[in-house]
């Protein structure tokens, strides 16, 4: 059964700042006959952090997988369902993986910059595979502004050329934030993006999401509720009963959902009962 907290009203869209909200429509998913995901729906709006919670292999990383059309490379994995941007099915029949890819971008648990290639170039990395053409001032322009909104710019504007490996985990995670920023994204999905990550860089990044809010739809799996409550304005739930698929048992505002829920398995999960 899936309960609902009545939604706040959506903030009014403002006409010039292309925020693009992504809708999940009953998403199922396999890994060959092993079904994970049943008929998710969750509305992660324009211009707000959804975090996704739930206990270890209900199927959260699955779904943001199949959020920017991951989930399809896997070997004999498949789905059923629709996902829109901004109200177009990315998975429509004609619609591109790449273009998927290049408007929902994805930072993952463990940070992954090209270990030898330079800051700046970590950076520039996805204009090559986007075929983005661009002379080399406005690229330096581009890197800056993208070190800068990861909250990256001030430790590195003086070692621009030192690797990307020679950076600290917290760093590089910001790295690799700066890089799925250049190609302009409409969505950032981020898988646990601070596990690996001492408090004080956790700190950092979750700052960085609260700026990159304003331009970029967040969609975050944590599985540190303080975080969630911190980052997020709403949250979806995520459980798999014993042998069953993934569900999502409740989603609402973040603050409904710690302070009153409606469905006694949120409330145990959200005040560490269990998982
Ligand atoms: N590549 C794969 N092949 C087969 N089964 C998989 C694969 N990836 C995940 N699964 C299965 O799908 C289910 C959901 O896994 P998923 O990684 O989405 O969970 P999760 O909620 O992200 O867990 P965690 O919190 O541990 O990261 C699990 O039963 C898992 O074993
Ligand atoms: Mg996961």
């Amino acid at each position: 059964m899936t309960t609902t907290i009545p939604d706040l009203p959506a903030p009014a869209p403002h006409p010039s700042d292309g925020l693009a909200g992504l809708e999940a429509r009953e998403i199922s998913a396999w890994f060959g006959e092993h079904k994970v995901l049943d008929r998710v729906s969750l509305n992660m709006r324009a211009g707000e952090v959804t975090a996704l919670i739930g206990p270890s292999g209900c199927g959260k990383s699955t779904f943001l997988r199949i959020l920017n059309r991951m989930h399809e490379l896997v070997p004999g994995a498949s789905l059923a369902g629709e996902v829109l941007l901004a109200g177009q099915d990315i998975y429509a029949p004609g619609r591109r993986l790449t273009d998927a890819r290049h408007q929902i971008g994805m930072v993952f648990q463990k940070p992954n910059p090209f270990p030898a290639m330079s800051i700046y170039d970590n950076v520039t990395s996805g204009l090559k595979l986007t075929g983005t053409r661009m002379r080399r001032a406005d690229r330096d322009d581009l890197v800056e502004e993208c070190l800068t909104k990861a909250g990256l710019w001030n430790e590195v504007n003086d070692r621009l050329r030192q690797p990307g490996g020679a950076l600290s985990g917290g760093q590089q995670q910001r790295l690799c934030i700066a890089r799925s920023l250049a190609v302009r994204p409409r969505v950032l999905l981020m898988d646990e993006p601070c596990s690996a990550l001492d408090p004080t860089s956790t700190r950092r990044i979750e700052e960085t999401i609260a700026e990159l809010v304003r331009e970029v739809t967040i969609v975050i799996v944590t599985h540190n509720m303080q975080q969630a409550a911190r980052v997020s304005d709403r949250c979806a739930f995520f459980l798999a009963a014993h042998r069953t698929p993934g569900v999502i048992v409740e989603h609402g505002p973040t603050k409904a959902m710690f302070e009153s829920p409606r469905d006694s398995r949120t409330a145990d999960y959200v005040h560490g009962r269990f998982g």
